[in-house]
């Protein structure tokens, strides 16, 4: 088994140094393919532009009184807006971890690390994403690990230490069917993946929110969540990063031209993260996050008209990540400065307004909510 006690982290077998080695290789990959080659959407879209908010010409507001502060799962954030579940496990990721919770520290916002499972193999792995925590010692940060990876025997224990490392404030489980399928070595393996989510909801003193990765979560998955306890779910829709695109790049290269060809064909498979939103919002009580392509502080205010709780961004604060914290900080002040001019644009002094904002549905998207409607 590949899971270890994280107690072994300070005597590294050769068996595990060689496990880490591939792994580390394997994250870094992940990370350069995403900032070297197109991994966005091609055709598909999150369909947030089939929403329209309604102008307000007289808003009885001052811009300076806006107040775009929320609770999510008790923690205060100074806008809707967490950074999305990235990166850890290779020495690229250190970096990447720090700039970001640097810059959600400075901005009052939350953050996830990437799928900590690496940091169970060795202790200068751990320290890729334990660094996230040093970074923003008060921010809302959030462990993250796999559904195929809990299938596969990952457990109460791991999972307790996942969250130690990082002395995280929930566990994010991420759900990638199709992402294990296409990628070279992946894991697609599904089975009881519900019951053992079950299982740690029942023994973690701490929040589970589940999320996918980029295909989304329906109506129906979203019941099945809450009725085990989930405490959130993030949507993470069709139309931002395509994972079965960047893992159809891992399979060119491994010469996987069956990986390849599928990872093309369903480049674009998913729920749109608007229709998403649209069918979790109405299907579930517990807080809802969008997320998968939002990219600016338009598409947040119409997530959080749509009823969103939070919204998560990923993808764009990737590269910015990469060169410092100022970076990061500077594409979320704008998201978060045009959030505010909608608030005001649409008369909204704060998030609970916004959320009662009108807003209109047109095109494809009214066909889903026609089909969520019905369910
Ligand atoms: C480089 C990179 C690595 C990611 N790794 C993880 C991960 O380890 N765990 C996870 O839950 N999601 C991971 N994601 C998925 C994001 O959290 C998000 O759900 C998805 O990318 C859609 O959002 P976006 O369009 O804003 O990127 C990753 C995304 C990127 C860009």
């Amino acid at each position: 088994m590949l899971m270890r006690d994280i107690t072994t982290i300070t005597m590294d077998s050769k068996e595990l140094r060689a496990k880490a080695v591939l792994v580390e290789r394997r994250k870094e990959e992940g990370v350069r393919l995403c900032l070297d080659r197109p991994v966005q959407a091609r055709k598909g879209s999150t369909l947030f532009g089939d929403v329209r908010l309604v102008h307000n010409a007289l808003p009885e507001i001052d811009f300076d009184d806006i107040d775009a502060s929320t609770k999510f799962l008790g923690h205060k954030f100074s806008a809707p807006i967490m950074i999305g579940a990235m990166t850890g496990g290779a020495q690229i990721s250190k970096k990447i971890n720090r700039n970001l919770a640097e810059a959600a520290e400075e901005l009052g916002i939350g953050m996830s690390v990437g799928s900590q499972r690496a940091g169970l193999l060795t202790k200068s792995l751990a320290d890729t994403y334990s660094v996230a925590r040093q970074a923003g010692p008060h921010i809302f940060l959030g462990s993250n690990i796999g559904g195929a990876q809990l299938s596969h025997g990952l457990g109460l224990g791991e999972a307790k230490k996942l969250i130690t490392m990082l002395d995280a404030d929930a566990l994010y489980v991420h759900l990638n069917p199709l992402q294990e399928l296409i990628q070279p070595e992946g894991e697609p393996e599904y089975n009881g993946v519900l019951a053992k989510i079950k299982d740690l909801i029942a023994g973690l003193d701490k929040p589970v929110v589940v999320k996918e990765v980029g295909s989304g979560i329906s109506d129906q998955v979203a019941r099945r969540l809450e009725a085990v306890g989930a405490s959130a779910i993030e949507v993470a829709g069709s139309g931002g990063t395509s994972w079965p695109g960047v893992e159809s790049y891992r399979a060119k290269e491994a010469g996987d031209t069956l990986r390849f060809a599928a990872g093309n064909m369903l480049w674009d498979w998913g729920i749109p993260t608007a229709a998403a939103l649209y069918g979790v919002r109405r299907s579930v009580k517990i807080p809802v996050v969008a997320s998968g392509g939002l990219r600016t502080g338009l598409d947040v205010a119409k997530a959080m008209a749509m009823g969103a709780d939070l919204c998560a961004m990923a993808w764009p604060l990737l590269r910015p990540a990469t060169v410092s914290s100022a970076k990061v900080r500077e594409y979320l002040e704008n998201v978060i400065f045009v959030l505010k001019s909608v608030m005001f644009v649409t008369g909204c002094r704060n998030v609970a307004e916004l959320r009662k904002s009108r807003y209109i549905v047109t095109s494809e998207l009214k066909d889903w909510c026609a089909l969520f409607d019905k369910a």
